[in-house]
């Protein structure tokens, strides 16, 4: 195991001592918290932890029935307590850019129907201004261009579709364009708003007021960063 999977590793599998006996949790995608998806499946089994998930993506849903963990849907969740998740980049305000794996819009339904949210996450992804990871915008394949040409009015850098020789395709039959800001979004509610006013975008990977905590590995540890104006604070 390489150093930054081992980072990943420590990361996912502290974030679960955020977890109590009886929650249910989102539970998000990537590589990251896929330890997380795994550890609570061993505490299932070895602990008789006593959790439902519910799952951000179908590669999350698989990983998830793999381990044993119950699966609901959100509707029958009636709200969720807690939702790990992982992030391609992080500020000081805890905002997020979301969306690397493509899960973006199902990870923030999910994360808006949860109590708290809880990010995983290495030291690679901790910035002080949002942007040097290109923004993952969800798109309708309908008329995809023109999205893109007006996301491109807003965009300094490259729109760029995801794929190479053909488009990647999300869990819901959209696209994914990565739009290369540079690290230049102080204000992602504003863009986030611009982006979202563009018909045939379905969402945008900036979470803004939903991330409570963030566990940070790096090489001289775990940290666990609390938002003060966070919801584990109430
Ligand atoms: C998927 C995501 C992921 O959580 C994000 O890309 C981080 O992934 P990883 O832990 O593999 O770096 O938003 O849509």
């Amino acid at each position: 195991m390489n150093d930054v999977e081992r980072l990943k590793r420590e990361a996912g599998i502290s974030a679960c001592d955020f977890i109590r006996d009886g929650m249910k949790l989102g539970l998000g995608t990537g590589s990251t918290v896929r330890y997380t998806v795994i550890e609570i499946g061993r505490r299932i089994s070895e602990e008789g932890l006593n959790v439902v998930g519910v799952p951000t993506s179908e590669a999350t849903r698989e990983l998830a029935e793999k381990v044993g963990i119950p699966l609901i849907s959100l509707a029958e969740s009636g709200g969720l307590d807690l939702v790990i998740d992982g992030a391609d980049e992080f500020d000081n305000d805890f905002s997020l850019i979301k969306g690397g794996g493509g899960a973006l819009t199902r990870e923030k339904i999910v994360a808006q129907s949860s109590k708290s949210m809880v990010v995983v996450a290495d030291d690679r992804k901790q910035v002080e201004v949002l942007g040097e990871f290109d923004l993952p915008v969800e798109v309708l394949p309908f008329e995809w261009k023109r999205t893109r040409d007006r996301i491109s009015s807003c965009c300094s850098g490259s729109v760029s579709i995801r794929g190479d020789s053909k488009p990647f395709v999300t869990d819901n039959g959209c696209y994914i364009l990565d739009c290369n800001f540079g690290p230049s979004i102080s204000d992602p509610i504003s863009l986030e708003h611009e982006l979202l006013s563009i018909a045939g975008v379905v969402e945008v990977g900036l979470f803004v007021g939903i991330c409570d905590a963030v566990v940070l590995a790096s090489n001289g540890g775990v940290l666990t960063l609390i938002n003060d104006s966070g919801r584990l604070n109430e």
